[in-house]
């Protein structure tokens, strides 16, 4: 298939375009900056770049283009012509900007991407949500049940998770534009961790997987989440391929079965999140704090890493 995929530079971006390809599909990727070159995780070497913008490697065409600008965006849909769009252009991390700015862009980017993806005829678009949307992070919040699915209650409670609940509903918006005969629908990755993390690298806050692990705090504040990045772009590439098992509108948690924690989440949920003490029972031994329910009934995706067979240098011990 011919997959568009924004943000493609990303952290996630660059395993989304990296499996897709793997996959034999026609990749082309958008983004304000350049792919950078060991980063395409597949790339051998970039070619120059074209009076078009773009620049090929390995089969993958790199597009540099802004996507809030609608001629640019107009030009790269009626140039790639996509079958399937995955849209994970944004800003990924709450309070990194103005909470206006977040706000703004992310929703912006939304509607404009999908909505084009819906007018130039593309089968399916599939948008990075994320778990925030359920609102953790406060020491008042109470979930209703654990492990979180995707049914469990939504209740942003910072700009970052508002703007990936309305790109939720932009999703769900569009798709009752069914006519169009577009799917869309949106998955929600766990704290993603990139290949070259695993071996040392800065996670997107900061700190390497070694330091969240033998500090709870710190990965405490996303309820010891997270999803290796191929992983995650395995169950995008299978919305892409197969666009039918959605009806339009589903939303998907793409999150590692087990925790980012040295110590059972029974145990230190409740120490960090009190508000979790009536249910943190429910969670046993390795299990982390989020299913993938929906993911792994309806598309037979399962995430194949842990942090346990992918972290390299020593395991910490537990404080
Ligand atoms: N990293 C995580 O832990 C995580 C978790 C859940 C959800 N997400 C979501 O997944 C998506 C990807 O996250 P990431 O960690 O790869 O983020 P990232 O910041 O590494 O990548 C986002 C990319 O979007 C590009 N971009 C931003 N504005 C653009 C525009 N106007 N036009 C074109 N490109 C633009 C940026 O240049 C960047 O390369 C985001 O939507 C994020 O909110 C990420």
């Amino acid at each position: 298939m011919r997959i568009l995929v924004t943000g493609g530079a990303g952290r996630l971006g660059r395993s989304v375009v990296a499996v897709l390809a793997a996959r034999g599909h026609d990749v082309a990727s958008a983004d304000l900056v350049p792919a950078a070159a060991p980063a395409a995780a597949s790339a051998r070497a970039s070619a120059p770049a074209s009076a078009s913008g773009a620049a090929q490697a390995d089969g993958v065409t790199h597009i540099t283009a802004d996507l809030l600008d609608d001629t640019a965006r107009g030009d790269l849909f009626a140039q790639v012509r996509p079958e399937a769009v995955v849209h994970l252009a944004g800003i990924a991390v709450p309070f990194a900007r103005p909470d206006t700015e977040i706000l703004a862009v992310n929703t912006r980017l939304a509607w404009a991407v999908l909505s084009s993806a819906v007018e130039h005829g593309a089968r399916s678009a599939v948008a990075a949500s994320s778990p925030t949307v359920f609102g953790y992070g406060t020491p008042d919040w109470r979930p209703r049940y654990l492990p979180l699915d995707e049914d469990h209650p939504r209740a942003p409670r910072h700009s970052y998770g508002l703007s990936k609940l309305i790109i939720e509903e932009t999703a769900r918006t569009l798709s009752r534009a069914r006519a169009a005969g577009c799917t869309l629908t949106s998955v929600r990755p766990g704290y993603v961790i990139a290949p070259e993390e695993w071996a040392g690298a800065p996670t997107q806050q900061g700190h390497t997987v070694a330091e969240r692990l033998r500090d709870p705090e710190l990965s405490a504040v996303a309820l010891f989440n997270y999803v290796d990045a191929r992983d995650a772009a395995e169950l995008f590439a299978l919305l892409c391929e197969r666009s039918g098992a959605a009806t339009g509108g589903e939303v998907f948690h793409a999150v590692a079965e087990d925790a980012l924690a040295l110590a059972p989440l029974a145990e230190l949920l409740p120490r960090f999140h009190p508000g979790t003490a009536p249910h943190a029972a429910a969670l046993t031994g390795r299990q982390g704090a989020f299913s993938s329910r929906a993911a792994a009934e309806r598309l037979g995706w399962r995430p194949a890493r842990t942090w346990r067979t992918e972290l390299r240098g020593p395991v910490p011990e537990a404080p």
